[in-house]
């Protein structure tokens, strides 16, 4: 057994779930109508309130939760993060996606050097191209305006800036054409070179690496599409790279001057406030990336200075604890009640399980418990006419992230708004409170599966309004809370290589495909797949 799962704390909160199992949500809640438990278990932080009292836990839950958070350190853990050290053992990194967006004066050490002027000389440049291309003053080589931007990247290199332009594209330049490009499927690209003017086009190559082959093929087949279209072309006015491999960037013909740095502090999938996010920049202009960064900001100061009892983001990391390693729950859903969110559940899936879907510990063991939750979701009230059957009167126990807005983004909606909300409060009060049906007048099939159980956990997060600020400090709160259950279940959240058999594979098995012979050894499936391509392909 390890030495979390044989820990006191371990059992006492095992301990707890038989407890709990025994209490419905319904009366925890009726012990004094519920009013103690949203005044112990409704947050604020920063523009948000966090309700997570329709959880199945108590006071005494909760402070054998806390007792497992310190069992495992975690304030220490927390302030190794934010100062530098490398926690990324793996890879012998420190993890400084907080330093992008630290707007204090506190300099902060990587190797002996202050990191801080370099970010903020990156993020100057960053302005400085934003203000430009926003004025009309970046020229193309044919002598017009760029008013075009693709975003050629993946995973976190595209995830990031993607989901936060649609979630703020209130706030962008609306004469300026912001794509994203990610997969290798020629579809991506081909769609978003529709209707644009090649002249017009500039395309940001975004890779930490500059080696992910998704992004060099659409990188080369998007320089292919210029060189078609203009002939001869001056690269350094079409190609800006944001990458941490210069020489790279260099070989695949941009100019010194036109790479954006990146550093290897920083993660792919937190990427998002260093240059990555540079395609926003340009779209939201540098006042509300600044906002942005402001909002991440003002949740890490949270974090790191917040006791335990009250910090946000370690008490959503430890309810998700509880149902995963006590209530057996293996996925949870993220529930945006915002169309503008559409593409925050999968951003939040690279941050949630690149990071924690992992079994082995820091010393190498193979952990005994679980790690990462599947995470899924779509907006409400889409989702609601999908799949919240499941959620309802599935046997799966599945806890919900509702997440939501009090004001519309819509000057003059109201009306949309409020049933908007509505669905989302609703939701949550039927999962947690369910409704028993009158058995009298119907038969036995009927009035059964008609029951709704209740008891199913949701936390609702209420920020003010979907603002470049906000967006921040949802962002945050989830990668906080990632570190959290990291620290927890012991292992590293911040490497990855999990991805990199399946890259390799493909690599081998492209090469087959392309010279029409098989010569790796493969099992009788893939041989048969591969052959079937192949003459396909002649
Ligand atoms: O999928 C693996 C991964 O390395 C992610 O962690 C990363 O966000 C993505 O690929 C893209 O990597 P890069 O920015 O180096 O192209």
């Amino acid at each position: 057994m390890s030495k979390l799962t044989s820990s006191s704390t371990w059992r006492e909160l095992e301990q707890h779930k038989d407890r709990l199992s025994k209490i419905s949500l319904s009366e925890l809640f009726n012990n004094d109508l519920g009013l103690a438990r949203v005044n112990d278990f409704v947050l604020p932080l920063a523009d948000l309130t966090v309700d997570f009292s329709k959880n199945l836990i108590d006071r005494q839950v909760l402070t054998s939760l806390i007792q497992l958070a310190n069992d495992s350190d975690l304030v220490s853990k927390i302030s190794a993060m934010f100062n530098g050290e490398k926690i990324n053992f793996t890879e012998d990194r420190a993890v400084l996606h907080t330093a992008l967006r630290d707007s204090s004066s506190r300099p902060i050490m990587v190797d002996g050097v202050d990191i801080k002027p370099q970010i903020r000389a990156v993020l100057q440049r960053m302005t400085d191209l934003a203000n430009q291309i926003r004025r009309g003053q970046l020229i193309g080589s044919t002598g017009r305006a760029i008013k075009n931007i693709i975003n050629i990247g993946i995973g976190g290199s595209d995830l990031g800036p993607a989901s936060a332009y649609l979630a703020l594209k209130d706030y962008t330049d609306q004469s300026l054409t912001v794509r994203f490009v990610s997969n290798i499927d020629y579809s991506d690209l081909a769609t978003a070179l529709h209707n644009l003017d090649p002249a017009e086009t500039l395309f940001i190559i975004s890779s930490k690496t500059f080696t992910t082959d998704e992004t060099m093929t659409n990188a080369q087949s998007a320089k292919n599409w210029l060189i078609s279209e203009l002939g001869e072309f001056t690269s350094d006015k079409h190609f800006i790279a944001v990458s941490s491999n210069i020489a790279a960037a260099q070989e695949f013909g941009i100019n010194q001057a036109n790479v954006f740095e990146l550093w290897d502090w920083v993660g792919g999938r937190y990427s998002l406030c260093s240059a990555i996010g540079l395609s926003l920049m340009i779209a939201i202009g540098p006042d509300n990336f600044n906002a942005m960064l402001d909002g991440f900001y003002k949740v890490d100061q949270h974090f790191l200075n917040t006791p335990l009892e009250t910090n946000v983001p370690v008490l959503l990391a430890l309810i998700d604890i509880w149902y995963g390693n006590f209530w057996q729950a293996q996925t949870s859903a993220i529930i945006p009640y915002s169309h503008d969110l559409a593409r925050l559940p999968a951003y939040l899936q690279q941050a949630v399980m690149e990071s924690n879907g992992k079994s082995v510990d820091k010393t190498g063991e193979v952990v005994d418990y679980q790690t990462s939750m599947i995470v899924w979701g779509e907006p409400g009230t889409n989702a609601q006419h999908a799949f919240f059957q499941l959620i309802h009167q599935g046997t799966e126990m599945i806890p919900v992230d509702f997440i939501g807005f009090l004001r519309s983004q819509h000057k003059n909606d109201i009306l949309h708004h409020n049933k908007l909300l509505a669905n989302m409060i609703a939701q949550a009060e039927a999962l947690a409170f369910g409704e028993q049906q009158d058995i009298n007048n119907q038969d036995d099939v009927l009035s059964e599966s008609k029951v709704f159980v209740g008891n199913k956990p949701s936390n609702i997060i209420l920020g003010s309004q979907l603002t470049p600020g906000v967006f921040g400090q949802l962002i945050a709160l989830y990668e906080h809370k990632i570190f959290v259950q990291g620290v927890i279940w012991q292992i590293n959240s911040f490497d990855q290589f999990g991805v990199e058999l399946g890259k390799k594979l493909a690599k081998g098995v492209y090469q087959e495909i392309d010279q029409k012979k098989i010569t790796i050894a493969h099992d009788a499936s893939t041989v048969n797949l591969i052959k079937k391509i192949i003459s396909s392909n002649s």
